[in-house]
């Protein structure tokens, strides 16, 4: 089975730079719209997710022990297992604690109306993640630090709804089902959705480590109410 590294075509000792990179690459050859197949791009999605999360390690030593390495050079491993991605020393315990990003687990709310399902169902991710859902609709990313939601779905190729990305139109929010994002007061969700889980997913990244969000709800009825119109901004929203 191929490693993380494999999937995305990088050497396991690659920098951050050259991970990302390679990522954005193999996410555009692999995406459904571009030639490449739900399966493919979910493959590079999860394996972009376990680099990130430093979830890899029993994977390069089973590679490793049957001169599987990327690299062809078929050597064994001097490592003990605990070198990271970049080739510092880690604790595989401690990879949490060193990843720098948050993971989130996403939905798009037209897949939860096409299916019947509701938005408050408990065990909607649950059910998510046993249906067959296309990765545009259902999957997982991971958010950099310093990345609003919304720039880090569009850098993995979704293509989530937006329009002013600055706050003041809705077009781009998303409902927080498990995990964090800031407050946002100030903006045009007011205090009663704000309570309710919804977010603008232009203006933040998630502030805990594990989020699951549903998308595309701006034609929720509270939401549409506070929608903009994408052309006031000179700008369409591509989903709209
Ligand atoms: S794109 Fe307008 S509020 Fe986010």
């Amino acid at each position: 089975m191929a490693t993380p590294f494999e999937v995305l075509g990088v050497d396991p000792d690659a920098d951050d730079g050259e991970i990302v990179d390679a990522y954005r690459q193999r996410v555009k050859e692999s995406h459904p719209d571009h030639g490449g197949s739900a399966e493919e791009f979910q493959r590079v999605q999860d394996a972009y997710a376990r680099i990130q999360a430093g979830d890899v390690d029993d994977e390069l030593e089973v590679a490793e022990a049957a001169g599987d390495r990327s690299d062809g050079s078929g050597e064994s491993a001097e490592s003990d297992g605990s070198d990271s991605a970049d080739g510092s020393e880690s604790d595989p315990e401690d990879a949490d604690a060193e990843q720098t990003g948050a993971r989130v687990e996403y939905l798009d709310y037209q897949a939860i109306v096409d299916l019947g399902w509701s938005l408050d169902d408990e065990d909607l991710f649950e059910k998510a993640s046993e249906t067959d859902l296309d990765p545009v609709d259902y999957g997982r990313f991971v958010v950099e630090e310093g990345e609003t939601l919304l720039e880090a779905a569009e850098a993995r190729g979704f293509a989530w709804p937006y329009a002013c990305r600055g706050g003041a139109c809705s077009n781009c929010a998303v409902a927080v089902v498990e995990g964090e994002m800031p407050d946002q007061r100030g903006h045009i969700l007011p205090r009663e959705m704000l309570d309710r889980g919804f977010r603008l997913s232009c203006l933040d990244g998630p502030v805990s480590d594990d989020l699951r969000v549903v998308f595309n709800v701006k034609h929720l009825p509270d939401l549409d109410e506070l929608r903009l119109p994408t052309g006031r901004f000179g700008q369409a929203s591509p989903t709209d």
